[in-house]
């Protein structure tokens, strides 16, 4: 089995938790929440899915957990485009990278959650930006109107806008405001996608944004990152649509092995209106990286970490009938799930100087178990991202199950097929930011065990704030949860010291077991809803985006919808 089943057959569902080994730390506390897609197998691609929202309470006996258990919290998002989905299922197609309709794309909100302050939001790389209500995870409401982002990326002006922009956004937290992106397609310099910086200050309802002058690129934002004085973009290189496939045919594209990154002055920004074209200081980076971090405090240049994906091709995926690196039949439960990472792979910290365009490489780290990076936890307190210490990162383990032999005919040139034959357990490590010197290691020598996303919980926070004892990544806990079909499990290490192993684990009351999930993140408290303006989706409702459809259409889907979510969010 190369990755647990239960990845595609388990179904996102309330549980409770319970300690089955060590000690839990009084200490630590707040929530860890999850973003997923539900997988309910109707599309070829699972990761397009609509998505849903999970949030693990920290501290025992809360949010409707018994005495000394842990409430695992999960709600399918109820946007206006998974209602209108569910109000007509069959005007709904699909398709390699998702749902199509004459409704428009839908937005799939899947990805990552972004706690913000007081306010929850989820993310993707698709669609706005969506917020939720912390408390009751239910819908709240899209960012920005889609007027004010300039109109949607492409494919019409559809009651359902198409916004390619990225996963993660990044609040500043000296602005107040919301940094991320929009692509669009140009032929100038060349056929491709411009991108564009969009802000969003959190006091209304409009954005603003800023292309950037003279780029045009084939690729995706996956990240957006930032210093003091700067936002940092960067072509994420692990995905990249392919025509051939969107129109049935097979995929030739391959990912890069290098990749543009641009720099842009906040100040740069603000002194021109939205709308107007800026200049970026452009770099280059290898390999590609879908996920980055960059030290807010750039007195000495800006000090980013690229988190490598060498030979990780999200545009590939499992099909039934797929064989494996090994050639035998993949595994069903593997089937709708992307290909894995066909290298070990590289973990730097660069540092750039973009008055005078320098690039220093400070450290980097790359050994033949470093395979399958899966994501980070770091300190997101404004103390620990100006001075980072640590940085804690999933590795997931070779599994050559799931490398298809399709995958290895794309990619025969570049990839040590030898190296990738053997499964290898999947470890969490922690590096010192800066150096990138291995600090700490625990092994998950049980290769049937799925190491996912961990997040960072400072430890002793004052609930409501992100800091806690020591800011930058060694003074809390590493949350590691643990898919598997025996159960999922949840492992708390102390940040400071990973190698020990964990402090306490966490399983469910009933041996549970989760599906896919992706990002995670923390969030100190829950308290209710933030009062704000905020866009209500009967404003985006013009007659030229209901014309394309017709009475039955626009009843039962974008006019009920509006009704709905108006006696949801008493019109807010
Ligand atoms: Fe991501």
């Amino acid at each position: 089995m190369p990755t647990p089943e239960s990845l595609t057959t388990a179904r996102h569902a309330d549980f409770d938790l319970e300690v089955v080994a060590g000690r839990w730390p009084t200490d630590i506390g707040g929530e860890m929440l999850f973003s997923a897609p539900q997988m309910s197998g109707r599309l070829a691609y699972g990761i397009f899915d609509l998505g849903c929202i999970t949030r693990l309470s920290l501290t025992p006996g809360t949010h409707g957990a018994a005495p000394g258990h842990f409430a695992w919290r999960t709600r399918a998002i109820e946007s206006p485009s998974k209602r209108i989905h569910d109000a007509m299922p069959e005007a709904f197609t699909t398709g390699p990278v998702g749902y199509n309709s004459p409704f428009g794309a839908p937005n799939a909100a899947n990805t990552a959650p972004l706690p913000w302050g007081n306010r929850l939001f989820a993310t993707w790389d698709a669609g706005r930006p969506v917020e939720l209500h912390p408390e009751t995870l239910e819908y709240v409401a899209e960012v920005g109107h889609i007027d004010s982002w300039g109109g949607p990326s492409m494919f019409g002006d559809t009651v359902l806008p198409f916004l390619f922009s990225s996963a993660h956004p990044v609040a500043d937290p000296e602005r107040h405001g919301l940094w991320t992106t929009k692509l669009e397609p140009v032929m100038g310099p060349s056929f491709g996608m411009r991108p564009s910086v969009v802000w969003w200050d959190r006091a209304g309802t409009e954005v603003k944004w800023w292309p950037l002058e003279g780029v045009s690129f084939p690729g995706s934002t996956h990240t957006v990152s930032q210093t003091r004085d700067w936002v940092i973009l960067c072509d994420s290189g692990n995905f990249k649509a392919d025509a051939d496939e969107m129109f049935g045919g097979e995929r030739s594209v391959t990912i890069d092995t290098e990749v543009p990154v641009w720099l842009v002055r906040k100040d740069d920004l603000f002194a021109h209106p939205s709308g107007t074209p800026v200049q970026p200081v452009c770099f280059t980076v290898s390999p590609p990286s879908g996920h980055f971090y960059a030290r807010y405090d750039d007195s000495d240049g800006v000090s980013v970490v690229w988190e490598g994906m060498d030979l990780m091709d999200l545009g590939l995926y499992i099909r039934p009938g797929d064989l494996d690196l090994h050639g035998d039949p993949v595994d069903p439960g593997s089937v709708g799930l992307y290909n894995m990472a066909m290298a070990p792979e590289t973990i730097t910290e660069i540092l750039f100087d973009p008055t005078d365009g320098t690039v220093r490489e400070r450290g980097s780290f790359r050994q033949d178990w470093t395979v399958n990076l899966q994501l980070s936890a770091m300190d997101w307190s404004f103390e620990g991202s100006e001075a980072p210490t640590l940085h804690h990162v999933s590795y997931q383990g070779c599994r050559p199950g799931r490398i298809t032999q399709r995958a290895l005919a794309l990619y025969r040139d570049r990839i040590d097929v030898d190296q990738m034959s053997e499964e290898t357990p999947g470890y969490l490590a922690t590096f010192e930011r800066g150096s990138m010197e291995l600090k700490s290691r625990w092994e998950y020598p049980d290769t049937s065990d799925l190491i996912t996303s961990p997040t960072f919980a400072p430890r002793g926070a004052v609930p409501g704030t992100y800091a806690g004892g020591e800011p930058g990544g060694h003074d809390g806990y590493v949350v590691q949860p643990v898919l598997s079909d025996t159960g999922f499990r949840v492992d708390v290490f102390d940040a400071a010291a990973v190698g020990a192993g964990p402090v306490a684990t966490l399983c469910g009351v009933n041996r549970e077991c989760v599906p896919l999930v992706l990002h995670s993140a923390w969030m100190p408290t829950v308290t209710g809803l933030a009062d704000a303006d905020r866009l209500r989706f009967g404003d985006e409702l013009t007659d030229a985006r209901l014309a394309s459809l017709d009475d039955d259409q626009r009843h039962k889907g974008p006019w009920l919808v509006a009704d709905e979510l108006d006696a949801v969010t008493g019109g807010s």
